[in-house]
């Protein structure tokens, strides 16, 4: 008997695609499609294992972007086409789409996270512009595509072995110098949202956030995603800048998987 699946319960399909990206990104796609707005998630169900938040890189096939730091990351690496993977989602908040000319910021992995909305902006003839940050070259991922996709991108590494040399925060202030953004959109590293916010603040420019919690049941049941008194899976992942001066929490606290509070700062990134 055929029975309608509750949103909160996975649905398991084949893989058909796993690229690897880099040495430690991976892209995996599913044999499904999802409607959903850039910006939204979807939890990843290892049968027997475990079950994590990710981004949607491309809804229909079903595409996430995947930084393998983990011990459920590398399960997802290990995968190949034909071997079963459950999802459920999506879930939250997604990005506003607005103005003329953006601004994307993407961080580490947190680049998977916003490529999308990359994409679809800049297929509504968006100037659509991304700053991709990365430690060092061989991190980077994902910029041919989105130079194909039509968007204009201003890569930047810690080391300066690919684009501007340092971080994110510093290469907006620069491009804001000689660009006027209607909005600018982040995901990243908690200290790049910090020191990017201060930078955005002082220029008086609109801006957009996706946040990260550690998340549990990804639909507002557990309170594990809890940044004062938001969850994040639920009135997240994105937020908005009138939204974000009320989570004073951001750059200040997180909580490990125990529900403990601990300093951001530790916060290991991708
Ligand atoms: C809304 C959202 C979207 C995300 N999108 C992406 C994405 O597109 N690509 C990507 O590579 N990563 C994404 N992540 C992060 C991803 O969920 C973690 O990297 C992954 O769960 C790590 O699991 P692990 O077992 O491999 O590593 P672990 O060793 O268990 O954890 C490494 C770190 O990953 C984070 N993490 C672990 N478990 C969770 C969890 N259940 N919820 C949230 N964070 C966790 C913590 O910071 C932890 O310290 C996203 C997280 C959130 C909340
Ligand atoms: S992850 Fe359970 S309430 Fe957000």
């Amino acid at each position: 008997m055929s029975r309608k699946l509750l949103p909160g319960l996975p649905t398991t399909v084949p893989v058909t695609a796993v690229t690897l990206d880099n040495e430690r990104m991976v892209t995996i796609t599913l044999d499904a499609k999802i409607n959903m707005e850039p910006g939204q998630f979807v939890m990843l169900w290892i049968p027997g294992i475990d079950e994590k938040p990710f981004s949607v890189l491309k809804p229909d096939p079903l595409t996430i972007s995947i930084a393998c730091i983990g011990p459920f990351t590398n399960k997802l690496r290990a995968l190949k086409p034909g071997d079963k993977l459950g999802y459920r989602g999506p879930y939250g908040k997604g990005f506003k789409i607005t103005g003329k000319k953006v601004l994307i910021v993407g961080g580490g992995c947190g680049l998977a996270s916003v490529a999308h909305l990359a994409t679809v902006c800049s297929g509504q003839g968006i100037e659509t512009h991304v700053l991709a940050a990365f430690k060092t070259k061989t991190e980077a991922f994902h910029l041919e595509t989105l130079e194909k996709a039509g968007c204009i991108m201003h890569p930047c590494t810690d080391d300066g072995s690919l684009g501007f040399k340092g971080y994110a925060a510093a290469l907006v202030a620069e491009l804001l110098q000689s660009n006027t953004f209607d909005q600018v959109y982040a995901c990243g590293p908690e200290m790049m949202l910090v020191t990017t916010r201060t930078v955005l603040d002082e220029a008086k420019v609109p801006y957009q956030f996706s946040l990260e919690r550690y998340m549990k049941c990804g639909i507002g049941i557990c309170d594990q995603c809890s940044m004062n008194g938001q969850l994040v899976c639920q009135d997240g992942p994105v937020f908005d800048q009138t939204q974000i001066v009320k989570l004073t929490e951001l750059g200040k606290f997180r909580r490990l998987v125990t529900g403990e509070k601990v300093s951001a700062i530790t916060a290991p990134s991708c």
